[in-house]
């Protein structure tokens, strides 16, 4: 939800803003612009659209800026356009800012600087904090943020820079992530870590109520009682390729095929030494911890939501302990029935989502441990947890999460299983089934991959349908609903996954001649009741594609196509399972010819609530 990035150096700064938007453009991507200083005034460029608009509007023109700030939005108060466009101004255009979040009580602050005759140009929140820093600046830039964001109640990560200091940048965080970029004689800020890493990897990450202010002699933190913040430096261990699409057409696309390196790098350091078991080493949890939890509560959004599901089943099955799952948008407003009897984990690629966020905060107030699964070191989600297991995917760029997801249900294998090993309720010879299953994942997915032709041929068949059902039963079902979030995010086909046995109860009226369904077998104790409902299907004429392990037979004769997994346990086919979907999806988006990585109206991460 918006990206930032803010460059103080001897670059040409109009460049080194527009490769960091590009880098960021996943955050956001419907208007941009930056801001700089042109011979000591204060110049802005925005333009509605994509990043490239803005360059075309830019032109071939040399820039001869060293300092500015730049933005790439995701629209939140005020339809997207050139008005609305960050950055923001003052009244007297001396001080312009770019922000991501929401300033919540901004028509208050609105009227009343309106009613002290401050003049609103855009329809934005984020144009009150331009007015309150012109309000509040006494000389000194840093305070000048601060006591504006004082004012202010919502979320935030803004970035100031002012005529009035050609030689500095200062910015904030509470919500959003800022982290701030050493390099040789320049100095960044950005919303996220590979907008950086063409320049350096030394960053500091940048917690909320701190102001980092950039100048010619580096980067100084401070509180908001100005006092000195001392903090360690951040070396970024993984390198900017893979944060670029390689040869692949979509990010989507590569991040697909890098599943085998994501769940082996996840699963790596975490076997016991003679790799027939695992050990998460990582978190602080004690036996007896693990024991007298009563149950667990999984909280995510989306995709990662997604992940929990299968969790659900894993958990319970494997360690015999209630498990709810809940969207955390859900979660933090309901009242949840927790206590420090209930394990919370929260999932989150990003480790920023507004919604996940708060509810970690909601779980931690009522003194529940929390243990974060994020992809993202440092991350707000990670800070804040009692206890971190990082799934090692590497950056995801597209919007539409793969390696994350696989990441994340492996991490709920992992979790299961310790669960279960602490509780008793697996033998060693069980764990060692599972695990030895889960090590042979990554050539399983190899050899998916390596099959990807025949979902493009039936994506080439099916791209112009309206509606797709996708049906499963236990693990199969929460495959399913992945399935369908995949294909309706990126092809705008409209999506539904059911429970298969809930088919009959309602659904089973949209079921018509050629609409397809996608039927999940991979459930060796379910099958014959699935297979009972794909023939519900096939009675009504609909289309079925089942999706089976490699020697399932039986639905063979039911579907009218057949996609054949490698062989594996009924438990771990979801690792396997949901491949194949997410090629459909990306297959099906493909020949709609749609903005595959960065679908309509979404963004990759959902700083606001
Ligand atoms: C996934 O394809 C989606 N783009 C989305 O559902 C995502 O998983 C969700 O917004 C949660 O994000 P997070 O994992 O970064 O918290």
């Amino acid at each position: 939800m918006c990206g930032i990035v803010g460059y103080l150096g001897s670059q040409d700064a109009v460049s080194v803003l527009m490769n960091g938007l590009k880098t960021l453009e996943y955050r956001g991507y419907d208007s941009a612009g930056v801001a700089y200083l042109n011979e000591g005034t204060l110049e802005v460029r925005k333009k509605m659209g994509r990043i490239a608009v803005l360059d075309d509007y830019l032109g071939t023109q040399q820039w001869h800026t060293q300092i500015g700030i730049g933005h790439t939005r995701w629209a939140t108060h005020g339809r997207p356009s050139d008005r609305n466009a960050h950055p923001h101004f003052d009244c007297t255009n001396k001080f312009a800012v770019v922000h991501n979040g929401i300033i919540e009580n901004f028509a208050e602050l609105r009227e009343r600087l309106q009613a002290n005759g401050h003049r609103f140009v855009s329809e934005t929140d984020t144009e009150v904090l331009a007015h309150l820093v012109e309000e509040a600046y006494r000389g000194n830039l840093r305070l000048a943020l601060r006591d504006a964001l004082l004012q202010v109640r919502g979320s935030y990560t803004v970035v100031l820079l002012s005529e009035h200091h050609p030689d500095r940048i200062v910015a904030s965080r509470k919500d959003n992530p800022l982290v701030a970029g050493i390099g040789d004689g320049e100095y960044f800020v950005a919303s996220d870590i590979p907008a950086l890493l063409p320049h350096t990897r030394d960053i500091y990450l940048l917690n909320a109520g701190e102001i980092v202010e950039l100048t010619p002699d580096g980067i100084n933190i401070v509180d908001f009682q100005d006092r000195p913040v001392h903090k360690e430096i951040f070396h970024v261990n993984w390198d900017a390729q893979a944060a670029e699409r390689g040869g692949y057409p979509h990010f989507m696309l590569k991040e697909i095929c890098e599943q085998p390196l994501a769940i082996q790098n996840t699963l790596g350091g975490r076997l016991t030494p003679d790799g027939s078991g695992i050990q998460l080493k990582e978190i602080s949890l004690n036996s007896e911890q693990i024991r007298n939890f009563s149950k667990v509560a999984i909280v995510a959004c989306g995709t990662a939501y997604h992940a929990g599901m299968v969790g659900k089943y894993v958990f319970e099955k494997l360690a015999r302990i209630p498990v709810e799952v809940d969207l955390a948008s859900e979660f933090r407003y309901r009242d949840p029935l927790i206590d420090p009897q209930t394990l919370v984990v929260i999932v989150s690629q990003s480790g920023e989502t507004a919604d996940t966020m708060a509810a970690l905060r909601e779980a931690r107030k009522r003194g529940c441990h929390v243990l974060a699964v994020t992809n993202v070191v440092g991350s707000s989600v990670a800070r804040e947890a009692d206890d971190v297991i990082y799934t090692w995917a590497g950056p995801e760029i597209a919007v539409a999460s793969t390696k994350a997801y696989t990441t994340q249900v492996l991490v709920m294998y992992l979790l299961g299983l310790l669960f279960a090993k602490e509780r008793g309720t697996i033998t060693q010879e069980q764990e060692s089934g599972i695990v030895a299953a889960l090590k042979k994942v990554p050539d399983q997915l190899k050899e998916i991959l390596e099959q990807k032709e025949q979902i493009q041929d039936l994506a080439e068949q099916y791209h112009d349908c309206q509606d797709v059902f996708f049906l499963g039963r236990g693990l199969d079902y929460a495959v399913a609903l992945e399935g369908a979030l995949k294909l309706k995010e990126i092809s705008y086909i409209h999506a539904e996954a059911y429970a298969a046995g809930e088919l009959k109860h309602g659904t089973l009226a949209l079921i018509v001649e050629g609409v397809p369904v996608v039927a999940l077998a991979t459930q060796d104790d379910l099958l014959e009741k699935l297979i009972s409902n794909v023939k519900e299907v096939k009675a009504r004429e609909g289309t079925v594609i089942g999706l089976c392990l490699g020697k399932q037979e039986l639905v063979d004769d039911a579907c009218d196509h057949v996609i054949r997994l490698p062989e594996t346990s009924s438990l771990v086919a979801p690792l396997l399972s949901v491949v194949p979907l997410q090629l459909f999806a990306y297959y099906m988006a493909a020949a709609r010819g749609c903005d595959i990585d960065k679908p309509r109206n979404l963004a990759k991460s959902v700083t606001v609530e």
